[in-house]
């Protein structure tokens, strides 16, 4: 998976100056705290938008806990991303009914048709895939939601449409 991956990209958070000083100060700021991984985790993912590979290495060696512990915690839960999330997020529910539902294979046909998995935003930064909890729609089952709009009976064949919807261009 990318999280895995520990290549620095030019345009990682870690060798930008201001972005640094911001990690640095959250790590400071928790580090001495009860939980301090999840709540220094929580504020990266808030105030720069996504926790890098590089990141996860980096923020380890700074609170000196193994980057195993970080990498877990951001594979996880989905609130995290390895990446900058795209102009547009489509969460698949993965809750029991939307399990049974069919949307494992809405999920194949998104794969398909965009290039990439459930964590990762398409190369033009217009989507980004994400799987969620039940959502209390489980009537409707299977469920995507596409920014803020809920979309029920969702069935393969149907979902390029929802894609062509918010983004047109979309083959
Ligand atoms: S299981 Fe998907 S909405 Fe409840």
């Amino acid at each position: 998976m990318a999280g895995t991956k520990t290549n620095i990209t030019k345009n990682d958070p870690t060798t930008n100056p201001e972005s640094k000083k911001i990690i640095d100060e959250i790590i400071d700021r928790n580090n001495h705290l009860n939980g301090a991984t999840m709540v220094v985790l929580n504020e990266l993912q808030s105030k720069i938008g996504f926790i890098s590979p590089a990141m996860q290495v980096y923020v380890a060696n700074r609170m000196g806990i193994p980057v195993s512990q970080i990498h877990g915690v951001v594979s996880f839960y989905s609130f995290f991303t390895t990446g900058p999330r795209g102009k547009h997020t489509v969460k698949f529910c993965l809750g029991t009914a939307c399990y049974v539902g069919g949307i494992p294979q809405v999920i194949e046909k998104a794969k398909q048709i965009l290039g990439v998995e459930p964590g990762q935003t398409t190369e033009d930064g217009e989507i980004t895939l994400e799987v969620c909890r039940c959502v209390g729609a489980c009537s409707q089952a299977p469920v995507v939601v596409i920014d803020e709009d809920l979309h029920g009976r969702v069935r393969p064949n149907k979902f390029p449409q929802l894609i062509k919807n918010i983004h047109p261009d979309q083959e």
